[in-house]
Parts: C-alpha cells; structure tokens; sequence
C-alpha cells in the first residue's frame, strides 16, 4: 500500500475520532477541535458579537460534508499542502453560512416576537444575497481577523 493511502487512512480516523464522530457530541470539545487549527479566528470569534455560539452553528454545511471537509483538512495540513494559519481558505462558503444565520435569526419564533425585524430582513433579502453583504464577519471581530493576513506571527521555514 502507497504512502499516500497510509496517510489518507490515518488522517480520516483522526478526523472521525477527534472530530467528535465518535461517541456523543459534545459542544465544547468540537470548538476546541476547531481552534487546533483556526487560532485567529478562536480569538477574532472570543471578541466578536457571538461568543456564545459555536463555531458549527455558523460553519456547519451539514453532518456529512463537514465530515468529509473535516477529513481533507487534516490532510492538507498533515501533508503540508496548507497552513490554516497563514494561507487564505480555497473557498468559501458565504450562502451555507447565511443559512446558518437564517436559522437562528429568521424563525418563527421571530417572526412573532419581532414582527418589524422579521418583515424589514425579509424584504432586504429579496435584494441581496446573503447576510453577510449588510452583516460583515459576524460573529468574529473584523479587525483582529483581518491581521490574520496583515502579520504572520510566525516566520515560515520553506
Ligand atoms: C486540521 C486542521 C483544521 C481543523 C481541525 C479545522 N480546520 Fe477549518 N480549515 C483548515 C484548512 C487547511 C482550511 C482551508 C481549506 C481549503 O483551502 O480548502 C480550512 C478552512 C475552513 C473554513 C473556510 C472554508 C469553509 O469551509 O467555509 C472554515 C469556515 C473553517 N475551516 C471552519 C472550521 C471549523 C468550524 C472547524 C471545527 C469544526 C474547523 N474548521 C476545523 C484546517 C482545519
Ligand atoms: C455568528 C457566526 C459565526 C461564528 C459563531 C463563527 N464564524 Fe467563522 N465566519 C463567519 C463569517 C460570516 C465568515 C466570513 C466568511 C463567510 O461569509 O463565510 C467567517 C469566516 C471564517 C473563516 C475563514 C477566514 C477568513 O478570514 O476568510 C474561518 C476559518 C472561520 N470563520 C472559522 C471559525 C471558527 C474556528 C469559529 C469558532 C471558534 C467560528 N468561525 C465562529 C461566521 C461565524
Ligand atoms: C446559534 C444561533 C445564532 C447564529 C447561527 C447566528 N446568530 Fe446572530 N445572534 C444570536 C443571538 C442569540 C444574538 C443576541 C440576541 C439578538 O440580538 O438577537 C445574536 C445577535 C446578532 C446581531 C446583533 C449583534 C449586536 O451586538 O448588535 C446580529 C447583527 C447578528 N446576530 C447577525 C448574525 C449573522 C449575520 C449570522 C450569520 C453569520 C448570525 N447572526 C448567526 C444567535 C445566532
Ligand atoms: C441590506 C442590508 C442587510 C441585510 C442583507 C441583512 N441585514 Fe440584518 N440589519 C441590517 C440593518 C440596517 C440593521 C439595523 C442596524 C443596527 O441596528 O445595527 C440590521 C439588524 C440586524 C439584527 C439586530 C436586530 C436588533 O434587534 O438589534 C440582526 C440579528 C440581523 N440584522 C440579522 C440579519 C440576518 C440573520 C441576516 C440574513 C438573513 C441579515 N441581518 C441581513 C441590514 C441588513
């Protein structure tokens, strides 16, 4: 068997396991999963607007592709092919995170409480695609994220 399925294999059972996979989930251990590798945005979410949401809550693309995204990350890390800390994402995925923020912010349960809100973010998204245009980076402070690419903190070794 090639090195590469070696270290494809390895990498998916870490990523199921430490990943939360296994056994029940457990809200708290899957931030500290994310944090392993996202430490600007650990801090840019502490002094942002929601600390008190997980970072699934507004990055989950569903159960399997996370599992599946989770996987590939460990292995472009692991194999040196991308740095979380330094190299931009490939992508994005701003409408998936939208509807994150659609499902906490325009529910039914809004809708009743705060009809106004509910009515006004209605009418604002049949003109505009998502959250975000309006909403820059919520949930992490924009400023400290943004000297993520501004300033490395650690020289890289080529
Ligand atoms: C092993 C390191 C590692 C871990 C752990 C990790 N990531 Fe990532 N993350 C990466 C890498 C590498 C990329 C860039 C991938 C690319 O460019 O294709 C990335 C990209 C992202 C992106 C931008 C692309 C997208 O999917 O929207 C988000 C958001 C993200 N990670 C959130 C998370 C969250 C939430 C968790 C915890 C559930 C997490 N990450 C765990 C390494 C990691
Ligand atoms: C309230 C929602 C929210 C929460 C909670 C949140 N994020 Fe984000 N995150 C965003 C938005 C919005 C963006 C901007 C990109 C986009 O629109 O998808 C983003 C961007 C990112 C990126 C891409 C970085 C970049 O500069 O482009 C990563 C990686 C990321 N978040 C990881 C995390 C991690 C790790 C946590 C938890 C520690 C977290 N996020 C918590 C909403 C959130
Ligand atoms: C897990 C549920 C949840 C998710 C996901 C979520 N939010 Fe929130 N958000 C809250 C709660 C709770 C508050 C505080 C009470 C309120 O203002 O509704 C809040 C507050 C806010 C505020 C007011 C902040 C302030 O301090 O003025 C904005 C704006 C906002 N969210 C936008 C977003 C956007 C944009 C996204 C997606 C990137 C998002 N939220 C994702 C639950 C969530
Ligand atoms: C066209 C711009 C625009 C778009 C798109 C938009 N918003 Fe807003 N949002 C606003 C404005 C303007 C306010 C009120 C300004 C303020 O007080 O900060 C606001 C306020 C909010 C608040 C705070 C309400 C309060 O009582 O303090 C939340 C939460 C919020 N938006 C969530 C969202 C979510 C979730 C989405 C995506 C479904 C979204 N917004 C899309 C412009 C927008």
């Amino acid at each position: 068997m090639g090195r590469f399925w070696v270290i494809l294999i390895v990498v998916i059972v870490l990523a199921l396991l430490v990943g939360g996979g296994v056994g029940g989930h457990h809200v708290s251990k899957q931030n500290d999963f994310c944090i392993a590798c996202h430490a600007y945005e650990k801090v840019s979410w502490d002094h942002g607007d929601h600390a008190f949401t997980n970072c699934l809550d507004c990055h989950t693309k569903g159960l399997v592709t996370d599992k599946v995204q989770g996987a590939r990350k460990v292995y472009l890390m692991f194999t040196g092919q991308n740095n979380p800390h330094n190299d931009p994402p490939s992508q994005l995925h701003p409408q998936k995170t939208s509807d994150n923020c659609a499902a906490c912010h325009m529910t039914s349960e809004v809708e009743a409480n705060d009809p106004a809100f509910f009515a006004q973010h209605t009418g604002m998204m049949e003109n505009f695609d998502t959250c975000q245009s309006c909403h820059d980076y919520s949930g992490h402070d924009p400023e400290l994220q943004a000297l993520r690419f501004e300033a490395p903190r650690f020289a890289q070794e080529d």
